[in-house]
């Protein structure tokens, strides 16, 4: 099973970022870390990073047919993209939206995303935890609808 990990704009910037809100831990902390998990697993990961709106969507449909799932970290996308939620939609791929703050205890504007509708889940708040958490979730969500 190959799962890909897609982190939206500024997440580049973690462990700098407003480490009030985001904490210290750095991008490539994040993906070491699930890098281990997915070994634990039994599984892939790949993880990418992209600032840049058509760029997030290229590797969504480049995800088809080469990776069962994303877990993906739309950051200020999230709640401003139909065209990343078009191209989940689009490819049919399961989705688990994860983010490392809990957007719905922030600013108003944060407390809409445009991806839900197309995710197969979301996890919210949970710092880093999010994403090994969604790592876990999409992995199990394959393997039930793979029926094992
Ligand atoms: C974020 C939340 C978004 O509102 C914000 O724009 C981000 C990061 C998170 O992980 O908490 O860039 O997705």
């Amino acid at each position: 099973m190959n799962i890909l990990v897609v982190h939206g704009p500024n997440l580049n910037l973690l462990g700098k970022r407003e480490p009030n809100i985001y904490g210290t831990v750095t991008l490539d902390e994040i993906n070491g870390r699930l890098t281990s998990l997915a070994e634990e697993l039994g599984t892939e990961v790949s993880c990418v990073q992209s600032n840049h709106e058509g760029e997030l969507v290229q590797m969504i449909q480049n995800a088809m047919g080469a990776y069962q799932a994303l877990v993906i970290n739309p950051g200020a996308y999230t709640h401003t993209s139909v065209a990343i939620r078009d191209a989940i939609a689009s490819t049919g791929i399961l989705a688990v939206e994860v983010h490392l703050s809990n957007i719905y205890r922030r600013e108003e504007f944060r407390q809409h995303s445009f991806i839900s509708g197309v995710a197969a889940g979301q996890i919210t708040g949970f710092g880093i935890d999010s994403y090994l958490l969604g790592l876990r979730a999409a992995v199990q969500a394959v393997r039930s609808a793979a029926g094992q």
